[in-house]
């Protein structure tokens, strides 16, 4: 059986800007995958040619076994998403606005809007302008257009990005509602976080290129921990911890001791503590930021500035990184979506 979504070797560039540079993506039937990368990455551009509504550079793209490209509305059957923000007439309800995307999807779509309406809790506000609706319950109606088709496939562009976290949480609940449904899903996203909630797999890109591609659990797994340690003695812990084998990078913060270790060697430290009369009060491993991923991934790499590169090595093909992911991409709130 065919794949929901298999792309192989895609390429976009823009003159000298490669936005999407060979990626191959395989997302199966159920899975909730997730297309994670930071601003300018590429996963909008990825996710545009998937639907065919640019054409690659080189490579392609097919959903379900068909080519957008080659076979045109036809190879979206069963295929429902948007890129960016979903756009609807503003002077028009939400009703209305669905009613004309269902007389152009046609096939039963029409006898559907109230049940999508329901899915997206907003069928009480189905007959206000859309001109009048909160970012997230115009995503929410995006939704619910895409759901018109009754889709087997799902591709989201950033779905949860602007959403206050009340409107995060009920975006994910919705989402994982259709996957439990059956639903296949792709979602970009460049909140670590939200695709680890969501995500089964997923693609980690950078700079155009994929990083990784597979389970977060396997990849979480690939590293060593960081720990936070708060004791009632932290000048005597540190030098507990001095020279330890199995520590690395212990240093001394406002908010504790913390270092890199795997479980053992922690494990270990935490006996050598109590020896030394040394009371923890917290051990706690912290998890990895999406752009610890990213270092990880790409350590050693050179990385290129701002969005799109023509230098960014695969990972694990060495060289030197000196270059900084941008401050935003690991943003802890969701940034607004740019224009
Ligand atoms: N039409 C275009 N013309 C020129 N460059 C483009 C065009 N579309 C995208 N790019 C460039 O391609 C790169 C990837 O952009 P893209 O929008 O796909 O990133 P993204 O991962 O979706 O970012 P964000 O998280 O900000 O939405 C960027 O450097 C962007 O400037
Ligand atoms: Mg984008």
């Amino acid at each position: 059986m065919d794949h929901p979504v298999e792309a192989r070797g895609l390429v976009k560039r823009y003159g000298d800007i490669i936005a999407v540079d060979h990626v191959d993506l395989t997302v199966r039937a159920g899975d909730v995958y997730g297309y994670l990368g930071p601003n300018g990455a590429g996963k909008t551009t990825s996710l545009r040619m998937l639907l065919g509504l640019i054409r690659p550079t080189e490579g392609s793209a097919r959903l379900f076994g068909r080519d957008p490209l080659l076979e045109g509305a036809r190879a979206l059957d069963g295929v429902g998403g948007f890129v960016e923000a979903p756009r609807f007439y503003p002077y028009l309800s939400g009703r209305t606005n669905l009613e004309l995307c269902a007389a152009y999807d046609g096939d039963g779509a029409a006898e559907r809007i109230d049940e999508v309406l329901d899915v997206v809790a907003l069928r009480d506000r189905a007959k206000d302008k859309v001109s009048g609706y909160s970012h997230g319950m115009r995503q929410r109606l995006g939704i619910a257009g895409a759901l018109l088709r009754a889709p087997r496939l799902l591709l989201l562009d950033e779905p949860a990005t602007g959403l206050d976290p009340a409107g995060m949480r009920d975006m994910r609940a919705l989402i994982r509602r259709l996957a439990d449904g059956g639903m296949t899903v792709l979602l970009s996203s460049h909140l670590l976080a939200e695709v680890e909630e969501l995500c089964d797999r997923v693609a980690i890109v950078r700079s155009g290129r994929v990083a990784y591609e597979g389970s977060l659990a396997d990849l979480q797994r690939t590293a060593t921990t960081s720990f936070l340690l708060r004791t009632s003695d932290d000048e005597r812990a540190v030098q507990v911890c001095a020279g330890r084998r199995g520590l690395a990078e212990v240093r001394r913060e406002a908010a504790g001791i913390r270092f890199s270790a795997g479980d053992e060697a922690t494990g270990e430290l935490s006996i050598a503590l109590v020896e030394a009369r040394v009371a923890i009060y917290a051990l706690a491993p912290e998890r990895a930021t999406l752009e610890d991923l990213f270092f990880r991934l790409t350590e050693g790499e050179e990385a290129g500035e701002g969005g799109a590169s023509t230098t960014a090595a695969r990972a694990g093909e060495g060289g030197a990184s000196t270059t900084a992911a941008r401050a935003d991409d690991a943003a802890p709130e969701p940034v607004a979506e740019p224009a």
